[in-house]
């Protein structure tokens, strides 16, 4: 469903990515570990599109992305893949509910449509009493959760979480890591996941390591 052909990527004379190949299937979740300035995040934006490479091929279902200018470039982000920060990115002035539908408005969808949706997503990710609230008035697990519901609201082929958990307690993060593999059981929701938590590498399908803008090691079968 997603393939990575041989990407490069540098800034100014610093390689950051050199010559990374990666395929990732429907409703599998895939970690990325290393070190810090390893390229993770850079990785992870080429491939929803915020970023270009200098070379190489991007594919999502199937459409080579670096085929599309950039008006077919936004749509496509929009309608295909959602986004995960480690720092939730919600806008303040607006509530949970709010957050969650935007994308769904700029996609065009109705807003009667928009509005169900949200509801059902927040419904079902426990939010349903929060989401009149502003994110000042979240606890830091329930903005990543209204964050992953504002991923969600397109039915995007992918969404791409960076250190999505980075920023949240224990027990939070815990939650939030179960609630990926569960919207991967109920919804098919393929995941590529940035972290530093061992534990959540560990239970994920995946885990490809990173270093020095290269793939090093990946792994398939859980040890
Ligand atoms: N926009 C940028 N301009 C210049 N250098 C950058 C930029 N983005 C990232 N880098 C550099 O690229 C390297 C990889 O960064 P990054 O992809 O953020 O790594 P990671 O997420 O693995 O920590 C780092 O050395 C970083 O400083
Ligand atoms: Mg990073």
């Amino acid at each position: 469903m997603i393939a990575v052909e041989g990407i490069t990527k540098s800034f100014g004379t610093l390689k950051v990515l050199k010559g990374i190949d990666l395929r990732v299937k429907k409703g599998e979740i895939v970690s990325i570990v290393g070190p810090s300035g390893a390229g993770k995040t850079t990785l992870l934006q080429i491939m929803g599109t915020l970023d270009k490479a200098d070379r190489g091929n991007i594919y999502i279902n199937n459409e080579n992305l670096s085929k599309l200018n950039d008006s077919k470039l936004s749509d496509f982000r929009n309608k295909n893949i959602g986004f995960v920060f480690q720092f939730h990115q919600l806008l303040p002035e607006f509530t949970a509910f709010e957050n969650v539908m935007i994308p769904a408005l700029i996609g065009k969808v109705k807003e009667s449509q928009a509005r169900l949706k949200a509801k059902e997503l927040l419904d079902m990710l426990g939010l349903s009493d929060r989401m009149e609230h502003k994110p000042n008035e979240l606890s830091g697990g329930e903005k990543q959760r209204v964050a992953v519901a504002r991923a969600l609201i397109n039915n995007p082929s992918v969404i791409l979480a960076d250190e999505p958990s980075g920023s949240l307690d224990t027990e939070n993060k815990e939650e939030l890591h179960q609630l990926f593999f569960k919207l991967r059981d109920t919804l098919g929701q393929t995941f590529v996941i940035v972290t530093h938590d061992e534990h959540l590498a560990s239970i994920t399908d995946r885990t490809i390591h990173m270093k020095d803008g290269m793939i090093i090691e990946s792994q398939s079968e859980v040890l």
